[in-house]
């Protein structure tokens, strides 16, 4: 019997927010931090909703946290009961993360006993709109106990407020919370009834942007008081009234009841995790940490949605912007593509319906095609800013070209693309914009290249590559080999045109012939860089120049420890030290360019020389190294990055700003490191195989991977694996 809990056993002031984060629960539209019920925003509880955007004045643009249903606080005698303020006798937070249900049981002693609050929560993954809650309180004693419960519009924000208005009214025994965002007046609508079958005096209590049911009982000793609470959650990007929808949907799950609810919210995550789950015998650490990892990324997909992507903080918060990154694409697609390959076509959606807005950030550098938002938002709008890290020294902001010159970040739209069609057989997906992405990418690149004088040669220059500590860089050797596929693949899409009548269309007036020659001409003379220095390949034209040192050497040379390690200059800046993998992922994308020799010795070179200062790196190294058949090299790393979430101890909080938050392309980096990696499942001649390395103490593995519309069923040993086609 598998351990699917993951618990705290006492009260933490210092590990409110990680545990928010690690108790969190989510259902692709709304991702709920695991936040106490009594908690009000400064503590950091969140609803954070998905695809939903706001900007006040110069802040960041950053998407919505909803009014909060889950709020409520009691009162004993007279006296409020609640965390941190009054210390606890006993305390437990938990999560069921089979189930997605979160739960807490905490007993408080009272001047005449001692009075115990447990809740649970989910957020259902029946009805991506509802949002359950059972709060039960007991006492040891006739206990004169009031309960407050409603929705709190007080919301936390980062560079809120985003609602100018926040009216709550009450409808018969339904509160309805409507909150008008500031830069579009969206409307977010939240409402909220309860049930209980204990006698009690109902009123209503009003404060500042908050309405909450007061729920006067006397009890009796020992017999629990309990509260069935469900809530809606609708925008005016879901519907045209929003207030009305959230009001009936509420009424008619309380008609359902709280027990039917939760029976199909788990049926629904049953059937999540019957493709999902990753079985390792031998390892049960492992396991739950996979699993867990596993849990996150089934959270945060938008399985309501036909075009909508994942923020490189999940949906537990306002970090990061709620912003879309190559994490996507290039950490956690693998994922989805194996397991839940709708999900996969959904994301990849909404790269190919935000081309406009990739074309329209081309053109302001004076580019053709496509270059994609570095931080994507709606509409493709790239919402990183110019000024991305904060000077610790001066707290002027810092100029940093993350948005300008990360121009990899087209490669990985399309290479999201072509793994997409390779693994599902889904060529539809090219016929709606998907082809027009790929060539627009690959137009892109053609005009950023430049020609070498007095030479062949085409290069890629002033570029930042995944590490980014070394800004505006030449010929950075991950962003020319993804720019060679970009440009291969779109030359054989157009030579594909000649025969496809569908895609000619599509390309229209294009002359065909002349670009693919084009195409494959860039392709011909674009700089590739070659195994130099004792069989390595330097990451950018003069790196192998910079001082060579340990990242130890250049971390004692900081003056803050918040300071910032790259841009102009970075401490790292002029040194071999890079912050994440960077030709390491390079070889993990085209493991066939070089031999597993070269390739172990570029792991060999850059892992002593990488900070690991980005969640996205350890994977990359695991990956690698089980690819060269070093899985117990590969081990540590792949812990890394599945016990990101678990384990938390990422950094939380810059200066004052918070950006903690879930990890899931860290999630997505140990599903890969699991399943490409030690599994070694790979597709050879339109089969399914698997070339396993397991490290030491593994001795099975069962997962399911779907393969051009098939699922099959794979379990892996080290003396081989047996891969099988599901039958029903
Ligand atoms: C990393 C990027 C990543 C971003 C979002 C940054 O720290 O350097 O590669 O895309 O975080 O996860």
């Amino acid at each position: 019997m598998k351990n699917w809990i993951i618990k705290e056993e006492w009260f933490n002031n210092q590990e409110i927010t990680a545990n928010e984060n690690r108790f969190l629960c989510g259902n692709g539209y709304l991702g709920i931090r695991g936040a106490l019920e009594e908690f009000q925003k400064e503590k950091l509880p969140a609803v954070n909703l998905s695809g939903i955007y706001d900007r006040v004045g110069d802040g960041w643009r950053e998407p919505l946290n909803a009014p909060n249903p889950l709020y409520t606080r009691i009162k004993v005698d007279g006296e409020y009961y609640f965390l941190p303020e009054k210390e606890p006798v006993s305390h437990i937070q938990e999560l069921d993360f089979r189930h997605g249900i979160v739960r807490r049981l905490t007993t408080f002693r009272t001047k005449r006993g001692c009075v115990t609050v447990e809740a649970e929560h989910f957020a259902s993954m029946a009805d991506c709109h509802l949002i359950g809650m059972r709060y039960t309180v007991t006492a040891d004693f006739h206990a004169d106990i009031e309960i407050h419960t409603g929705i709190d519009g007080d919301v936390w924000d980062i560079h809120g407020p985003h609602y100018d208005e926040v009216v709550i009214r009450q409808k018969d025994m339904c509160l309805v919370a409507d909150a008008v965002t500031h830069e579009n007046r969206e409307h977010v609508c939240v409402a909220e009834r309860y049930r209980t079958q204990a006698p009690h005096e109902h009123k209503t209590k009003e404060e500042e942007r908050r309405a909450l049911h007061r729920i006067c009982v006397v009890t009796d000793i020992n017999k629990p008081v309990v509260i069935e609470k469900m809530a809606a959650v609708y925008t005016t990007k879901d519907c045209n009234d929003p207030e009305k929808v959230s009001e009936k949907s509420v009424t008619d799950s309380m008609e359902a009841g709280y027990e039917e609810l939760l029976k199909r919210h788990t049926a629904c995550w049953e059937r999540l995790w019957d493709t999902s789950e990753v079985e390792i015998e031998g390892d049960a650490e492992a396991e739950k940490e996979l699993n867990y990892s596993i849990y996150h990324l089934l959270s945060i997909a938008p399985y309501h949605a036909g075009s909508q992507s994942i923020p490189a903080r999940g949906l537990s918060g306002q970090t990061y912007k709620g912003a879309v990154f190559w994490d996507t694409e290039m950490f956690m697609l693998d994922f989805f593509l194996n397991t839940q390959p709708k999900v996969a076509r959904t994301l990849l959606k909404y790269r190919i319906d935000t081309l406009a807005g990739a074309e329209k950030k081309a053109k302001g550098y004076g580019y053709e095609g496509a270059f994609y938002a570095w931080e994507s938002q709606e509409g493709g709008y790239d919402a990183c800013s110019d000024y991305n890290v904060t000077d610790v020294f001066t707290n002027r902001p810092m100029r940093t070209y993350f948005k300008d010159k990360q121009i990899h970040i087209s490669g990985a739209v399309v290479y999201g693309l072509i793994h997409y069609v390779n693994l599902t057989g889904d060529t539809s997906i090219l016929y709606e914009g998907g082809a027009e992405t790929i060539v627009s990418c690959a137009r892109f690149y053609d005009s950023r290249m430049s020609e070498r004088v007095h030479s062949e040669v085409y290069e890629l220059r002033d570029v930042i590559g995944p590490d980014e500590y070394h800004e505006r860089v030449n010929n950075n050797s991950y962003t020319n080999r993804l720019a060679l596929f970009v440009l291969r693949e779109a030359a054989k899409l157009l030579s594909r045109s000649k025969e496809d009548k569908k895609l000619a269309e599509i390309f229209g007036e294009m002359d065909c012939e002349a670009w693919e020659g084009r195409f494959n001409e860039d392709a011909e003379k674009l700089l590739q860089k070659k195994p130099v220095k004792n069989n390595v390949i330097e990451q950018f034209d003069g790196y192998f120049q910079l001082e060579d040192t340990t990242v130890d050497t250049v971390r004692s040379r900081l003056l803050n420890e918040k300071e910032y390690w790259g841009g102009a200059y970075g401490v790292a800046s002029d040194t071999q030290i890079i912050k994440q993998a960077d030709v390491v992922t390079q070889l993990v994308m085209f493991p066939d360019d070089f031999s597993r020799e070269t390739a172990w010795d570029n792991w060999g070179y850059y892992e002593p020389r990488t900070e690991h200062g980005s969640s996205l790196s350890a994977c990359m190294y695991g990956i690698l190294a089980c690819i060269c058949g070093h899985p117990n090299a590969a081990y540590p790393f792949f812990r890394k990055s599945a016990g990101a979430d678990l384990k938390g101890g990422g950094k939380e909080w810059a200066g004052t700003v918070y950006i903690g938050g879930t990890h899931p392309a860290a999630a997505g980096g140990a599903y890969m490191t699991a399943i490409k990696g030690f599994a070694g499942i790979t597709i050879e001649d339109g089969q399914v195989k698997a070339y396993p390395h397991l490290p030491d103490g593994w001795k099975k593995m069962r997962f399911s991977v779907f393969y051009q519309g098939e699922r099959y069923e794979v379990v892996v040993t080290s003396d081989g694996a047996e891969i099988k086609k599901y039958e029903m």
